[in-house]
């Protein structure tokens, strides 16, 4: 399986999967996906944060170092995590930190501000390819009033639009839309010459996003749009109990 750049992304449909972790990122490094997404999710999904907002610079290296040596062969994406690029000056350096010091092929930040613009035509410029990210955003909860659907009303739709396109203009090589309407990621699919990469906002967009552990069934409460392929709550559940009451001869 070739490893896709931001070139390549250009022309096919896009199938991105978080992953947190060595073991699994060697499983995905054999595997057809496209882009593996070392996103901020880490902080609920593995660390136990309520939110992402407790995501830290140092986490984000280690989480995303680990799985870029499990999965030299892909195309790795490593999310900027909250306060790490509120100004200019930090967002540059934060960014080159965390490139350089996990070897990621790109980062994703969240939001569309006219501060996020110029961050992101600086680090294309430099060598740093940005994916964008719009609709709802996990580190912006408490300003967004909560998780919705973005994009229902005229007004949202059209600001979603402009935020995509400047995105786009800014250099973004792709952007995620996270809950955003249907018809809303449609046009926003149809009018960009970059990627769109849906999660939970229907199925017209160039991909789709995927948290792999939600997939897995892994946690007990993954969101509505996800139909999860596994139980693998369940499954370890079971056989951690089959071990501690059946008394498995396990050791050699
Ligand atoms: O952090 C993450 O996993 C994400 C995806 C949900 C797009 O940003």
């Amino acid at each position: 399986m070739r490893k896709h750049t931001i070139r390549s992304l250009k022309n096919v449909h896009i199938n991105m999967l978080t992953c947190y972790d060595f073991q699994t990122a060697q499983i995905l490094d054999k595997s057809a996906v496209d882009i593996i997404l070392v996103g901020d999710s880490v902080g609920n999904v593995i660390l136990g944060y309520e939110t992402t907002i407790e995501v830290s610079l140092d986490e984000m290296k280690i989480f995303c170092a680990a799985v870029k040596r499990g999965a030299p062969n892909k195309f790795v994406v490593g999310d900027l995590p909250f306060g790490s690029y509120a100004t200019y000056e930090d967002a540059i350096n934060n960014a080159i930190d965390l490139f350089k010091s996990s070897k990621v092929e790109a980062i994703k930040l969240e939001g569309a501000s006219e501060t996020n613009f110029k961050i992101i035509k600086r680090l294309t410029e430099i060598g740093i390819p940005v994916m964008g990210h719009i609709g709802l955003m996990p580190q912006s909860v408490h300003s967004q009033g909560g998780y919705y659907k973005h994009g229902k009303t005229s007004h949202e739709k059209n600001k979603l639009m402009q935020e995509a396109i400047a995105l786009e203009d800014a250099g973004c090589f792709a952007v995620v839309l996270e809950c955003v309407e249907s018809d809303a990621s449609q046009v926003i699919t149809e009018k960009l010459t970059i990627p769109t990469i849906g999660i939970g906002s229907g199925p017209f967009c160039q991909g789709q996003v995927l948290v792999l552990n939600d997939l897995l069934g892994m946690t007990p409460n993954a969101p509505n749009f996800v139909k999860p392929l596994a139980n693998f709550y369940l499954e370890k559940s079971k056989i951690i109990d089959s071990y501690l009451n059946n008394n498995h001869d396990t050791y050699n």
